[in-house]
């Protein structure tokens, strides 16, 4: 597994790298309504396929910039080709703003599920990595979730759409988290927020209009940590529809998906 680990981390430090070059001199423009994607995505993106498949060509390749490609297939627990699944730049709209919670998130998918995984934060110079079976680490240290059990107790975070209609459910969920919880942050990179659940600095973080490439290192690395990770009916995470609740103890999962829950019936 070093090997997949080893790549993954020298493209994800050679596109933070790049990102950060890029900062000052980048022009945005919308993919969708608030959806931002700048050159410095592209770039990013073409240096870690170049460098991932340069050394395993028989890989797939499935980044968020790419369009056409058919994830359904690549992420299908059927297909047996290992298939790298990237967010060259998870957080473009901080990036574009110059705030600094942004990151790279490269991971290597066999049969539906992450095998390997890093997140990348270049402006803290923070790498989480893991692999399946072998536990998560930050900059070579090993890293735990929290042991959080309560709400009121609890920093959580969570990820919304680009664009959030007034009155929709996502409103709702938040405003009986920010009722509930301790505190509650959007901080703007689900890669992120998964790696802080893991490492203990947030003690839960939900999701539930994240893609594959946003979720599919930061889910590896937070399973691997020993926190909890499942779908918002407390069904198994899957790749192929990543709605998700991450918890550090299972106690403040089924808390968390209670008050989510209970937001549906307001
Ligand atoms: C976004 C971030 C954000 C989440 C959005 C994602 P991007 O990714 O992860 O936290 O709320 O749903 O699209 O567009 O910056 O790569
Ligand atoms: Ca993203
Ligand atoms: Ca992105």
């Amino acid at each position: 597994m070093t090997p997949y680990l080893d790549i993954a981390e020298r493209a994800a430090r050679a596109a933070g790298d790049l990102l950060l070059d890029m900062q000052s001199s980048i022009s945005a423009r919308e993919k969708g309504p608030k959806d931002l994607v700048t050159q410095a995505d592209l770039a990013a993106q073409r240096t870690i396929r170049d460098m991932v498949l340069g050394a395993f060509p028989d890989h797939a390749f499935l980044g968020e910039e790419d369009v056409g490609v058919d994830a359904a297939t690549l992420l299908s627990h059927r297909n047996a080709v290992p298939c790298w699944v990237v967010d060259p730049l998870d957080g473009t709209a901080n990036y574009v703003h110059g705030l600094p919670s942004y990151a790279v998130s490269v991971a290597l998918v066999q049969h539906g599920q992450s095998v390997a995984g890093v997140v990348f934060d270049p402006t803290m110079n923070e790498c989480f990595r893991a692999a399946s079976g072998k536990g998560a680490e930050r900059n070579g240290q090993a890293i735990r979730p929290s042991r959080c059990v309560a709400m009121r107790e609890a920093m959580v975070a969570a990820s919304f759409a680009p664009n959030v209609p007034r009155g929709s459910l996502e409103v709702a969920r938040f405003v009986e988290a920010v009722h509930e919880a301790q505190g509650v942050r959007r901080m703007g990179s689900a890669a992120l927020n998964l790696a802080y659940v893991a490492c203990g600095r947030l003690d839960a973080y939900w999701a539930t209009s994240v893609k594959a490439w946003d979720v599919a290192a930061g889910a590896l690395i937070l399973h691997e940590a020993g926190a909890v990770v499942k779908g918002l009916d407390g069904s198994r995470f899957q790749l192929a529809r990543p709605e998700l609740i991450s918890a550090a103890t299972p106690e403040l999962y089924r808390a968390l998906a209670t008050l989510l829950k209970r937001a549906e019936s307001d």
